[in-house]
């Protein structure tokens, strides 16, 4: 039976601003699910309708089968931490991390090994007697993480728990996080607008935009056979380039751009002949050497960013601006464009009027 299931849910709040659309998933035990996309798209919607803290407008939710929409959030088998941790300023860590077991009336005994467990597990048994006041952000994140461990809910809610944290503890934090994951055997969903946190750490990743699901899929399927436009720019950093050209004998042409499709492609993207087409490149498919299926590519560099094993190139090709993203670990590669080529081989090919990515048979069946 799956752990969580949301079906046709819609979210109208009061005052009619649709913030969801139609959102369906079938979530199994176990799972790290990360919902991701762009400020407002209503992930934090999505999460805090699961934990029973906004109403779902339509739709059911439900919990290893049992329907969940009427529900109080404290009956849901749930637990959440929200970005700002929400800890108790006057109770030390061993109590907030205690507090929902304390307000459940546990045995002590119990309670206490619940909370000693949970705080070796997020790595604070040094710091029980201290107050949120007097520790880090790395450290508050972990005791409303050591929090939802004591709960020992089955299904863990994160709305953004590593925003506040520096770049380095973020990274840290990740690690900890997906270790953390494999330890517990409980369900996580995780919200967050930054696409690495979702590729990093996800079992499965939801990409949404303006209320609706773009694509549901593991991080290897969201980054190499994006559904639509929006996935392929929004998954990858830096994002994929997009140019609007035109298919001529096997080739596709666009100012700047006259290059020989590789047959796999070639045979899915039959009936644009006549239209235009949009070629999806990623910033890592430029290349500076010659290969089966490189095709050389004539551009400008308008400017460069060196980032020791690699190099960000902002090209300009005909009319379009573009972004490379080169290796440098070969002998002799140098951070210029006097020698670049496009790998055709893992390009995509979108349908310019529904922006959806044009599929190979095997892929649609
Ligand atoms: N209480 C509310 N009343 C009315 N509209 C709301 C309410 N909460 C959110 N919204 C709207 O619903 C949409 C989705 O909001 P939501 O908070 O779910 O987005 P989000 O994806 O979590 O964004 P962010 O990354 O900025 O946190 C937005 O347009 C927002 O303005
Ligand atoms: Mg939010």
């Amino acid at each position: 039976m799956h752990e969580l299931v949301l079906k046709n849910i819609d979210k109208i709040y009061p005052g009619g601003v649709q913030a969801v659309y139609d959102f369906n998933i079938e979530v199994e035990h176990g799972e790290f699910i990360v919902l991701v996309g762009p400020s407002g798209c209503g992930k934090s919607t999505v999460l805090r309708m699961i934990a029973g803290l906004e109403e779902i407008t339509a739709g059911d939710m439900l919990i290893k089968g049992e329907r969940m929409n009427q529900v109080a959030p404290a009956d849901r088998d749930i637990s959440m931490v929200f970005q700002n941790y929400a800890l108790y300023g006057h109770m030390s860590v061993y109590q907030n991390m205690g507090f929902s077991r304390t307000i459940r009336h546990e045995a002590i005994d119990i309670l206490h090994e619940k909370v000693m467990e949970a705080a070796s597990v997020v790595q604070l048994d040094e710091q029980l007697n201290r107050y949120p006041k007097n520790l880090s952000g790395g450290q508050r994140q972990r005791v409303a993480l050591g929090r939802s461990v004591v709960s020992s809910a089955n299904i863990i809610l994160m709305d953004e728990p590593l925003s506040n944290l520096d770049a380095k503890l973020r990274v840290e934090s990740r690690r900890a996080l997906t270790k953390l994951h494999q330890e517990l055997d409980n369900t996580f969903v995780y919200v967050t607008h930054d696409q690495t946190e979702a590729l990093t750490m996800a079992t499965r990743i939801v990409v949404m935009s303006e209320g609706r699901v773009q694509q549901i899929g593991t991080p290897y399927e969201v980054y190499h056979q994006p559904e639509n436009m929006f996935v392929g720019g929004f998954i990858g950093s830096p994002p994929m380039n997009f140019i609007t050209g035109n298919i001529e004998n096997g080739r596709f042409i666009a100012d700047g751009f006259d290059l020989a499709i590789p047959d796999h492609l070639l045979a899915i993207v039959g009936s644009f002949s006549r239209g235009p087409i949009v070629l999806g490149v990623r910033p890592e498919h430029f290349k500076n050497w010659a290969a089966e299926g490189h095709e050389p590519i004539k551009a400008e560099v308008a400017s460069r960013e060196y980032l020791g094993n690699h190099a960000l190139l902002y090209l300009k090709i005909g009319s379009f601006q573009c972004i490379a993203n080169l290796r440098l670990d070969r002998a002799g590669a140098e951070a210029d464009a006097s020698e670049l080529y496009i790998d055709m081989s893992t390009a995509h090919f979108f349908d310019p009027q529904t922006e959806m990515r044009i599929k190979s048979q095997e892929e649609m069946a």
